[in-house]
């Protein structure tokens, strides 16, 4: 035969193994498809063929097509692959890095950390009521009745939902933390120390120093012969570790209907302006608590405390307007 297709093939196949870029792809393509290549070259021999060889001849070349076809197609592809896979572990040490921002605890939860730190030094546990609670929990456990007028300052978002307890009456948002006491005189006797923090709603306007929700901090504390004085002077300790020893406080009597007697409690900073601040409510346990929780009549005594976390947190870092922790502005929450 005119052409020895073996031959070609094998050549062929030589070349395209050592093809390793596109530029000598491109040579590859010319020596054998281009129009002075060798494919055209062969198109070009037919008419002088015997009318034997003709079809034979024409049939291989067809194939011969074919197959460069195929062939270059296969090398663009292994090519390109190679190219990208050189470039991607190629990693320069020498580029200045890009900072991956490390977040941290919200200032209020940092506070609730610390605050609930000391007290669980002190010898208390830590525990947690839900925020959906009964009327039951939030007001009557705590001496607070229906047409009690006291109802009215612990201003209340009430739910469409009725108390799966008592279908007359309606859950509500905790508008404090207290229904937490009740809870835990409910399902614990005496002795108990715990502390429970957590969030409490009120439909109070929002401005620089009201919230819808706020956190608050309950303390309670059963046993049998708790006085006064144990009050104060665990608030005490409580308020010179977190304010400082600089920190002055006074017990300033108050009314809630579920301690007896009730105090507010002010601090003051000894080189500050004289200006009394008050963060916290406080009293020993109404016997009126003791008895809607089920303890024996006379049997135990308790003191307990309630605290504004954001309160506190402003007091401590002089800021003046409560939205800021909820406006989730970073210039704000990276300071702490
Ligand atoms: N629950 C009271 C409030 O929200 C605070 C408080 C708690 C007062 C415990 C006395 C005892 O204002």
């Amino acid at each position: 035969m005119a052409w020895d297709f073996a031959q070609i093939h094998q050549g062929v196949h030589q070349d395209i193994e050592g093809v390793h870029d596109l530029q000598a792809l491109e040579a590859f393509r010319i020596k054998y498809l281009g129009k002075k290549g060798l494919v055209s070259d062969i198109f070009d021999s037919l008419p002088r063929l015997s009318p034997e060889e003709k079809p034979l001849v024409g049939k291989q070349v067809n194939e011969l097509r074919n197959l460069l076809t195929q062939l270059i197609n296969a090398k663009k592809d292994e090519v390109q692959q190679t190219k990208k896979s050189a470039s991607s572990p190629f990693f320069d040490v020498t580029l200045p890095g890009i900072g991956w921002p490390v977040g941290h605890r919200h200032i209020l939860s940092q506070a609730i950390d610390e605050i609930c730190g000391l007290f669980e030094k002190l010898g208390f546990a830590v525990m947690e009521g839900p925020e959906i609670e009964s009327e039951e929990n939030n007001f009557e456990g705590l001496n607070i009745p229906a047409d009690h007028p006291s109802r009215d300052g612990f201003d209340t978002f009430y739910l469409d939902v009725a108390d799966p307890g008592d279908k007359t009456k309606k859950l509500l948002l905790r508008s404090h933390t207290s229904p937490g006491q009740v809870r835990i005189m409910k399902a614990h006797k005496p002795p108990l120390a715990v502390i429970i923090p957590g969030k409490v709603y009120r439909p109070d306007a929002v401005d620089a120093s009201h919230s819808f929700m706020f956190h608050q901090i309950e303390g309670l504390l059963v046993a049998d012969d708790v006085k006064f004085f144990h009050l104060k002077g665990l608030l005490t300790t409580f308020c010179q570790r977190f304010f400082g020893p600089d920190i002055q406080m006074r017990f300033r009597p108050h009314f809630f209907p579920f301690t007896e007697p009730s105090a507010e409690v002010d601090i003051s900073w000894k080189h500050g302006k004289k200006e009394w601040l008050e963060i916290m409510g406080c009293g020993m346990v109404h016997p009126a608590v003791f008895k809607a929780v089920g303890y024996p009549e006379g049997k135990y005594t308790g003191l307990a405390f309630g605290l504004g976390v954001e309160r506190i947190a402003m007091l401590r870092y002089g800021i003046q307007d409560i939205r800021v922790f909820f406006e989730n502005d970073q210039r704000f929450l990276k300071q702490f």
